[in-house]
Formats: structure tokens, sequence, C-alpha cells
């Protein structure tokens, strides 16, 4: 396990490039081997979430390269192997290989184990979606067979608008027998972007960021070549930090369009902003205000900037209530941001009320997940003294280059290894 150690509150400015979206470039690896030739994806984060696929891969038997962002993918000739549990467990995405290899063979065999630090994360709605397409689901010891004589259009609607089973589902209906139709989909951007890949592909796909998305099957999907959306999470984390720490700072290689729910909270909260096309130049405010964030499916407020969102609320003049409506478990780091000096106070394991502004001091804390360790980054680029954040391989599974990108804005950080 890694450590990063922050000697903190010093001014960050410059500029900070996003990279590419962790959560549609883990939809989009897997979802390449839908694929019968070689696909070139571009703009792919250079995160370890991205190295586990690249095993479950490998494992596979596809030709994969990567050069810096770019990663070239021939499963022409994969065998469709049982993926060990110990690669699938790596991350969640990992199931993103049932929807593909069931739509590409018929059948899969994986382990999907439940569960993290945010919640008890079920996939019923991807089984369910798959039994629609005329999928058996047997399931023993977290061991899942799914298998089709065919694979059959259907009109699908989500009891919840799941982000993973809507991609999940489109990759198995893409070569799927007629016409499906996922009703109340999730429009998150990176439903989009692996839209659009599986249509670069050959695929017939509309529909993609609205709550309707329509697939017709086809029989053959070709090479093509695409690029990963900027990662608006990661957009949103910078925003977060710039409003607390930041002197024009320039985030720069973004779509703001993808952020809106954040811009409108920052403007809430007292934080000028210039918004470029495709930059935003922040500078923190004397004052932040408080004021109250409920999560939303998009375009809403999204639960994976609350956690980072709460360090900013420490700061806020007033108090602030975070109500979680996503996720059962995610207010962990509010824990850790009290050891720091924060006054936040669970009222009920979805409501959370935080009092500010709190100095916040230098401490050693630990990331529960990956959105909580980059809360706590916050906290300690804001806190005086030093902070030790454990457990940090959770942040570096999903924010590419952290180290080196708030080193160049001026942050005294480091990464090492635990056991140092
Ligand atoms: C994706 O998770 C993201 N992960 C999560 O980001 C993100 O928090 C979440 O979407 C919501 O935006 C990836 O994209 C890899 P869901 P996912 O299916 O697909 C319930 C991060 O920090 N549900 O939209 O697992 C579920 O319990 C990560 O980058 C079912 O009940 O999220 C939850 O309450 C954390 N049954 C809600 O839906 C199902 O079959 C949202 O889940 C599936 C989901």
């Amino acid at each position: 396990m890694h450590r990063i150690i922050i000697e903190g509150n010093n001014k960050l400015s410059g500029r900070v490039r996003i990279s590419g979206s962790k959560n549609s470039a883990v939809a989009l690896v897997p979802a390449a081997v839908l694929c019968d030739e070689e696909v070139t994806i571009a703009n792919v984060p250079n995160i370890s979430d991205i190295d586990a696929l690249d095993e479950i891969l490998n494992h596979l038997g596809a030709k994969v390269t990567r050069d810096k962002d770019v990663m070239k993918i021939d499963s022409s000739n994969i065998k469709n192997k049982l993926i060990p549990e110990k690669i699938s467990k790596k991350l969640r995405a990992s199931y993103y290989f049932m929807g593909a290899l069931l739509g590409k063979f018929k059948y899969v065999q994986m382990y999907f184990p439940g569960g993290c630090s945010i919640g008890q994360r079920p996939i019923n709605l991807h089984l369910k979606g798959f039994e629609a397409l005329g999928a058996t689901v047997k399931e023993e010891d977290n061991l899942f067979t799914i298998s089709a004589e065919k694979l059959t259009g259907a009109k699908i609607n989500l009891d919840f608008a799941s982000v993973g089973a809507t991609i999940n589902l489109m990759l198995a209906a893409v070569k799927a027998e007629g016409v499906t139709v996922i009703s109340n989909a999730a429009k998150e951007p990176h439903i989009v972007n692996v839209a659009t890949f599986l249509n670069n592909m050959g695929a017939k796909i509309s529909g993609a960021g609205t709550s309707e998305i329509k697939i017709t099957g086809v029989e053959h999907l070709h090479s093509c070549f695409h690029e990963v959306v900027p990662d608006y999470i990661e957009t949103g984390t910078y925003m977060i930090l710039a409003s607390v720490i930041g002197e024009n700072m320039i985030i720069e290689n973004i779509i703001p369009d993808h952020v809106e729910s954040l811009i409108s909270k920052l403007e809430d909260v007292g934080v000028p902003m210039e918004i470029g096309v495709d930059y935003i130049k922040i500078s923190a405010p004397e004052k932040l205000l408080a004021t109250n964030i409920k999560t939303q499916v998009y375009p809403g407020f999204p639960t994976d900037l609350q956690q980072p969102f709460a360090t900013l609320l420490t700061q806020a003049t007033g108090k602030s209530i975070i109500t979680e409506t996503i996720w059962e478990n995610r207010f962990l780091n509010l824990f850790e941001l009290n050891k720091m000096g924060a006054t936040t106070e669970l009222l009920t394991n979805s409501k959370a009320v935080i009092i500010g502004p709190c100095k916040l001091k230098g401490k050693k804390v630990k990331a529960t997940d990956l959105r909580a360790g980059a809360s706590l980054v916050i906290a300690g680029l804001i806190a005086d003294g030093q902070t030790i954040i454990e457990n940090a391989n959770y942040i570096l599974r999903g924010y590419e280059g952290i180290v080196e990108k708030l080193t160049k804005l001026g942050a005294k950080i480091k990464l090492e290894k635990e056991n140092e």
C-alpha cells in the first residue's frame, strides 16, 4: 500500500489538465472485446483500474498495446475463459466483461464479489436485464454463469437509473437479434461515450444520454478509433480544490456542461468562476457560504463529488447539510475530517451536517475509498502542518498523476510506499 504526505496551507495556482474519464474508460476497455477486429482508444487515463482491466484482457488472450494514453485492443482471437476471482475482484467495473462476453459469445462465467465501503453494490438490475434478453443466470458462491441459446431484443425498464446496468445491458444487446429498449436508463456522460464507441464499431444505438436508449442488434462490429471523454469527476475535484485554496487555477481540457450542477453549487457558496469553452479558471474567495447538497443521478449533483465537496463545506461559514441518495455508506471521510478539526456529524446514514469554517490541522488519516481519499487530499492541502493519508492506493485508482499534477500547482506532496 502507498501513503500520501502533504505539507498543507500553500496556495495553488497554474494549470491542471484533466485526463480521460475513469468511469468511461473502465467500460470502454471491456466493450472492446465485442469487436471482431482491433480497436484504438485514445485519452485512456493511466490509473491502476486500467492496469487491472489490461490484465483481464491478457488473461482472455486479447492482444493489447499501450503507448502513453493510446490503447490498441485486438480481441479477434480471445478465448472465453473464466476470469480468476483474484483479478475480477480488483475493481467493480470488471462486471462489464459480463455484458461484453455474453454479447459476444452468448456465454460468460465470472466471479462477482458484491459490496465495498460505500455500499452493498448489488447487480440485480444487470442480471434481470440479461434474463430479459433471453439469458439464464446461475450463481453459486459469487460465481455467475450466464448463458443464452440466442439473445433477443427486449424492452427493459430499470427500477433505478443504474450506470452499470445501463452500460452492461447495452453491451449485451448490441449483437442481439432485434430491438432492445432500455427505459429509465442512466444519462451520465460515460453512457454517451460508450454508446458512441459502439456506434463507431458499427452498432446501432440511439438515445444515449436520455432516459430511453434503443439498440438494434447487428451481426458484425468492425475496427474503429475512439477517444475517452474528459473525466467530469476529476474536473469537479480540482474545481473544488481551487475553490478552497486556488489562486487563478485553470482546470483545462474539460467539458463545462458535464459539471453544471457543481458550477451552480459553487456559485451558491460564493465562488467566482471564469468559464471558457474547455476550461474553468477559479480563485478561492475570502469567504465561502454554507449550502445544502443532495446527490442525484446525472445531471443532478454527482455522488462522486459529495465527499470532496464535504471538505469545502468545512471551510464554509454556517451550517450545511449533505443528503446522499445513491449509496448507503458514503460518509466515512467525515470521521477522518473530524480528526483534522472539522465539525461534522452524521444525522442518519444518508444525511450529514457540517458546521464551518473550521481550521484544519494536519493529521494521520485513512482513505476508505477513492473519493473519500480525494476529500482527504483536499483537506491536507488546506490544513496547517503535515497530513499523512494511508491507503492512498484507493486514490491512485481514479486520479491519474495526482501527485505530479498537484506538485505542478505548487503543492508540497509526495507518495511513499507504506512499509518505508
Ligand atoms: C458507477 O457505479 C460508478 N462506478 C460509481 O463511481 C458512481 O458512484 C455510480 O456509478 C453512480 O454514479 C463506475 O462507473 C465504475 P449504479 P455503479 O449502478 O454503476 C443501485 C467512483 O467513485 N443498484 O448507478 O455501480 C446501487 O446499489 C465510483 O468512481 C442496484 O440496486 O452505480 C446504488 O444504490 C464509486 N442494483 C445505485 O443503484 C443494481 O443492479 C447506483 O448504482 C445496480 C445498482
